[in-house]
């Protein structure tokens, strides 16, 4: 009976062994295959107590220059000052990561490395277990994204720029011959042009001063314009008054556009028509987004309103037309109007 005992004991041992065997071999392959550098620190000296051959290839050491050593006493962790605030900073707060950290190999060589580490119990005693990942080569690539997407801005901003100026060149043009005629419906043409260019050049020189070059904020765009109209127009503020109503929304540059081209129309329009003879009265102008995720644009007056029987399809005139166009074929949305008391129009399209 005690012979049977014992051997059972010995058994269990032996399992036991056999156990724990397995267990320190699959974690020496794995800390000898790991393709990601790591070391093994004595919490409480700082020492070296191990590292793995991808460090040591990374680094180009070999394991007697870095076994018992200090982290901040090899080369690598050039930083001596910045390597032990991390390790004390480690003590206190079990886990460290530093996401782009400068070392430098043996010969010399700089590499950016990712830097992880937390500290556990071994047989009671407390080890500092660091993750090195070599990110020199993601970072490069990131580095020249950057350097690209700046390039690309660049360009970019020269381009609207250009654009912006060349608009405005086009439109000196046209004062030039305005000054020359004295035909009042051929002066009349060429400020209607005249007026649209500015609608674009408004838009790239927003785009210009933008973030990303790419959208601008419709609500500065469109107060602009409104107030560079009322000064073209000489609208006398106290008489008509004029109210803007845009949410901040950013909007792309074949958006802005076409909103800036029908407030021009419509805007134009009521100052034109609306309040013939001194006439004294309101006009507003809100863009917003609807229930359905829609944009909406609503400019209305309280002036005299279209003459009785008006189709605003039937209109052989430009700014209506333009309008119409516009909304139905560039935006891909609809117009609603109503005469009743002065005008009003609502366009709705998807941004
Ligand atoms: N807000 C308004 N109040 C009263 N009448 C208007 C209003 N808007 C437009 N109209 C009438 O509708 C007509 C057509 O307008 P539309 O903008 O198409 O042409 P226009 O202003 O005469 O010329 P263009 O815009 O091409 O310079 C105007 O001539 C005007 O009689
Ligand atoms: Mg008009």
């Amino acid at each position: 009976m005690k012979i049977k005992a014992v051997k059972k004991r010995l058994s269990v041992q032996a399992v036991q062994k056999n156990v724990l065997e397995v267990s320190e071999d699959r974690y020496r392959r794995l800390f000898e295959t790991a393709q990601d550098g790591i070391l093994i620190l004595a919490a409480n000296t700082g020492k070296i107590k191990d590292v793995n051959p991808f460090l040591l290839n990374m680094l180009g050491y070999a394991k007697k220059d870095i076994l018992e050593k200090k982290l901040w006493q090899i080369g690598a962790f050039k930083d001596a000052k910045a390597s032990k605030k991390a390790f004390l900073e480690l003590q206190t707060k079990e886990y460290v990561r530093y996401e782009d950290l400068p070392l430098e190999t043996k010969d010399g060589h700089k590499i950016a490395v990712e830097f992880v580490s937390n500290v556990y119990l071994v047989d009671q005693k407390r080890v500092i277990q660091c993750n090195i990942r070599d990110i020199t080569v993601r970072k490069e690539a990131e580095e020249s994204i950057q350097r690209s997407l700046k390039e690309k801005e660049a360009l970019l901003k020269e381009l609207h720029h250009r654009v912006k100026n060349n608009l405005q060149i086009i439109s000196g043009l046209l004062q030039l011959k305005l000054f020359n005629s004295k035909n009042k419906e051929v002066i009349d043409v060429f400020k209607q042009v005249q007026e649209r260019i500015r609608v674009m050049a408004l838009v790239h020189q927003k785009l210009c001063e933008s973030k990303d070059f790419m959208s601008i904020d419709i609500s500065e765009y469109i107060n602009e314009l409104v107030n560079e109209l009322i000064l073209a127009y000489g609208i006398d503020r106290k008489k008509i008054m004029v109210n803007v109503n845009v949410v901040k929304v950013l909007l792309k540059i074949d958006i802005a556009v076409p909103c800036g081209l029908i407030i021009n129309e419509l805007l134009t329009n009521s100052f034109k028509y609306a309040f013939p003879e001194d006439r004294k009265g309101e006009i507003a102008i809100s863009l917003s987004s609807n229930r359905k995720g829609m944009l909406e644009i609503l400019v209305s007056d309280n002036g005299i309103g279209f003459s009785k029987g008006f189709n605003i399809y039937k209109v052989k005139t430009m700014g209506l037309r333009i309008v119409i166009d516009t909304i139905q074929t560039q935006l891909g949305g609809k117009i609603s109007f109503s005469s009743a008391g002065g005008t009003w129009f609502k366009l709705t399209f998807q941004s």
